[in-house]
């Protein structure tokens, strides 16, 4: 290791942090704020002092084992195999392993761990340096921990099947969400018309990140309107894929990432078949893959103030359960962040 700078020593001769820890599947309720031993970096690994994370779909997904084929997968059987979650966080490194090359003490960095061990939800955590990307000097912690997952996804869906053009015509069905407050933004820094839709009580705040137009959900339905779109990006998708494609122009493009089991099971398997037999290509994106490219991409968008991350709640360490309580309602307007005290003081 090239340095590191040591928290306080424990009876055992090593260190200590707190952390949130999930042993068993469950509820939030089976969360548990522990003292546990800081991790130490391998040689290809930064260990970074966590100022925030954000909270995602995926961590109630993994605190409760659900869907259970995810535990067929690698993330455990019976038990978890990740015991402290938090994926998208923001920090500073404390200390780098001997190949590191990208990043040095005292960097500020954000990243997301979902590719190399999760361990967010804690005071230190150590990651690969290809999750990470440099953090924009223009944001918070707090605003850059909001970034990584959902913001990358939302990034990821909009390209999915050839990135839109300058004055498409896009739709994003859940614009008011943590991936659907992004992709509105990044739509609009690609040139396209943009069109949110949410309910009532998140119109004006899907306008002020810059939808050009927004249409409430429960005041009107978007695929009986007669509107045809080129790109439709359902972030919460709750119609038929048949309703889907009615709004769409003859070579449109749908994409689905969230929402009914019912639209989810649809786009995976009616939109191939939909997509070879017309002009129009609809489909599930499947799951996000985190890469250090997208973050440097988004890293950019923010820098120059095309991206704003939309934060609705802030909670601390220890009231990691109630962020994951809440998120689970599926109300959440823009992100859930964790801001880690840092020394008795809350890191901004
Ligand atoms: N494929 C992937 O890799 C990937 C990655 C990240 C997330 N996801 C999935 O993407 C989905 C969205 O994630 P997220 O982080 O944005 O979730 P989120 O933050 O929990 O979304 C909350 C938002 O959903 C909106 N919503 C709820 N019901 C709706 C409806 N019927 N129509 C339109 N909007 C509705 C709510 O707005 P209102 O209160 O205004 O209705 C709320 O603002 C989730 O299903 C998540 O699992 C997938």
């Amino acid at each position: 290791m090239k340095a590191n700078v040591l928290a306080k020593p424990n009876n055992l001769g090593g260190t200590l942090m707190k952390a949130i820890v999930n042993t068993q599947y469950g509820s939030p309720d089976v969360l548990e704020l522990k003292e546990v031993e800081r991790p130490t970096p391998k040689d290809n690994e930064v260990l970074v002092k966590v100022h925030a994370a954000s909270v995602n779909a995926a961590e109630w997904h993994l605190l409760r084992g659900k869907p259970f084929l995810m535990r067929l997968m690698g993330f455990g059987l019976l038990k978890p195999k990740h015991t402290i979650l938090g994926a998208a966080m923001a920090g500073r490194v404390e200390a780098v392993g001997r190949n590191v090359k990208q990043f040095q003490p005292g960097d500020e960095i954000f990243g997301d761990l979902t590719k190399c061990g999760w361990g967010a939800f804690a005071e230190y955590v150590c990651a690969r340096e290809d999750a990470l990307a440099l953090k924009p000097a223009n944001v918070t912690f707090e605003q850059a921990a909001a970034v990584p997952l959902a913001a990358v996804t939302a990034l990821q869906g909009l390209r999915a099947k050839g990135q839109i053009k300058l004055g498409q015509k896009v739709l994003i069905h859940g614009a008011s969400g943590g991936v659907g407050t992004f992709a509105v933004q990044i739509a609009k820094s690609f040139g396209a018309e943009v069109t949110g839709v949410c309910s009532t009580r998140n119109v004006d705040m899907v306008r002020s990140i810059g939808a050009d137009q927004v249409i409430d959900y429960t005041q009107e339905d978007f695929t009986k309107n007669g509107q045809r779109y080129d790109f439709i990006f359902a972030v919460n998708g709750y119609h038929s894929i048949f309703d889907y494609k009615r709004a769409l122009s003859p070579k449109g493009v749908y994409v689905m990432i969230g929402g009914s089991m019912a639209a989810m099971f649809q786009a995976m398997l009616l939109g191939p078949v939909i997509s070879m037999t017309g002009r129009q290509k609809m489909g599930s994106m499947g799951v996000a893959k985190p890469n250090q490219k997208d973050l440097v991409f988004m890293k950019e968008l923010l820098e120059a103030g095309k991206v704003v991350p939309v934060i609705d709640r802030r909670y601390t360490l220890s009231e990691v359960p109630e962020a994951i309580r809440y998120l689970e309602e599926g109300r959440a307007k823009g992100k859930v962040v964790i801001t880690v005290e840092q020394n008795n003081k809350t890191s901004l």
